[in-house]
């Protein structure tokens, strides 16, 4: 049986840049309080989350994409048109189509670049990578930039809250790059990416109308179907179990041990699922990188950011393994390991 996750050749791909985007509006757990029955208490000890980062009226998924791209763009130094490849990864698209990547592309003036969103829900950012590395590795595209993009305070239900509580907005991108052939540049390599789907449990976690399967009309407009509908308990423990496998495949794949893992940046959904998995692997969760408490659950854009976050702050080194980690919505899951 062919190993799917296993690669004829080495990864031939590097991350050349990070940046990162949340809006300047920041909407506290004391504000919550006072727009439905929780506390600050409830939501930090259940998710580890205090604040989280609200869209402007008016300002769009694309927007914040757009100025994640061009952070990502100046730490890499490449120029809008040696982009070839933009993928965006969001499940709040600015319009059913158009692709949110076309407006970014537009914006940036990346002119030489094909440009799609995918929807993998919140492992969106490293379904993106994964499949730039086809791209890159073949010799199809040199250059690709890759996004995370969301806007979740648009399918948020304000009076449910169970799930309005948890989520925020923002963007993370990255630029990824063909590796040097010169041995004396240094420069991150992806080792090995698993993906994972199960879709035998798209009900557990889910937006139900507003597609085509169920369109909002005046009759339903008022059950919320077109926002995000969680059972919390189910999905926790399927991103516990699932987390962890891929965690540990990935690791086993770049040929290291957990305890060879310096920094896990992870998606960023609670606080309590980075711990448990982090425990089950036998890695210090104190490697974990989190910052949930600032930005909550913003889903594709999640681990894009913690990324910058954690690259332009220091907390990743040159020569650490660095293992990226996420799941979401499908379900679905990635983990990556990159020797940075
Ligand atoms: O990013 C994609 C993946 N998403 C996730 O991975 C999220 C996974 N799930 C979770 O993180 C957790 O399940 C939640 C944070 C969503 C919920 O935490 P929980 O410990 O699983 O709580 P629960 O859903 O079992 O609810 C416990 C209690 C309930 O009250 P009763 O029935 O015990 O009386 C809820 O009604 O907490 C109540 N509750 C709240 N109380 C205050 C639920 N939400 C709130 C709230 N404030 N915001």
């Amino acid at each position: 049986m062919p190993d799917r996750d296993l690669l004829p050749t080495e990864c031939l791909m590097t991350i050349a840049g990070t940046g990162s985007y949340v809006p300047e509006r920041v909407l506290t757990n004391a504000e919550l309080e006072k727009s439905v029955e929780t506390s600050d208490e409830w939501i930090t000890t259940r998710t580890g989350i205090k604040e989280r980062r609200i869209a402007a009226t008016g300002e769009t998924t694309s927007d914040m994409a757009t100025m994640a791209a061009r952070r990502a763009m100046e730490m890499a130094g490449v120029t809008a048109p040696e982009i070839e490849l933009i993928i965006v990864a969001t499940i709040t698209p600015d319009t059913i189509f158009p692709s949110t990547a076309c407006y970014v592309q537009r914006n940036l003036g990346a002119k030489n670049a094909v440009a799609f969103d995918i929807s993998a829900a919140c492992s969106g950012f490293l379904y993106a990578m994964q499949i730039s590395r086809h791209f890159i590795n073949t010799g199809n595209r040199k250059t690709a930039l890759i996004i995370g993009a969301e806007k979740l305070s648009s399918i948020v239900n304000w009076s449910d809250r169970n799930t309005c509580v948890l989520f925020g907005d923002g963007a993370g991108a990255a630029i990824l790059r063909r590796r040097s052939t010169d041995e004396a540049v240094h420069e991150p390599q992806v080792l090995v990416t698993v993906m994972g789907t199960d879709g035998t449990l798209t009900d557990i976690l889910n937006v139900p109308g507003g597609g085509s399967a169920l369109p909002i009309t005046a009759e339903n407009a008022h059950l919320h179907l077109n926002t995000i509908h969680m059972q919390g308990k189910e999905t926790f423990k399927a991103a516990v179990t699932n987390v962890t496998a891929a965690c540990a495949r990935a690791i086993d794949l770049a040929g290291l041990k957990p305890s060879d893992i310096d920094v896990i940046v992870p998606h960023q959904a609670n606080v309590r699922i980075i711990d448990a998995a982090a425990d089950r692997l036998g890695i210090p969760k104190e490697r974990a990188f989190t910052n949930i408490h600032k930005f909550g659950n913003t889903s594709a854009a999640a681990c894009a950011i913690a990324l910058d976050e954690a690259n332009r702050t220091g907390v990743i080194k040159p020569g650490n393994n660095v293992l990226l980690v996420a799941f979401g919505a499908g379900f679905t899951w990635a983990a990556s390991v990159v020797r940075w």
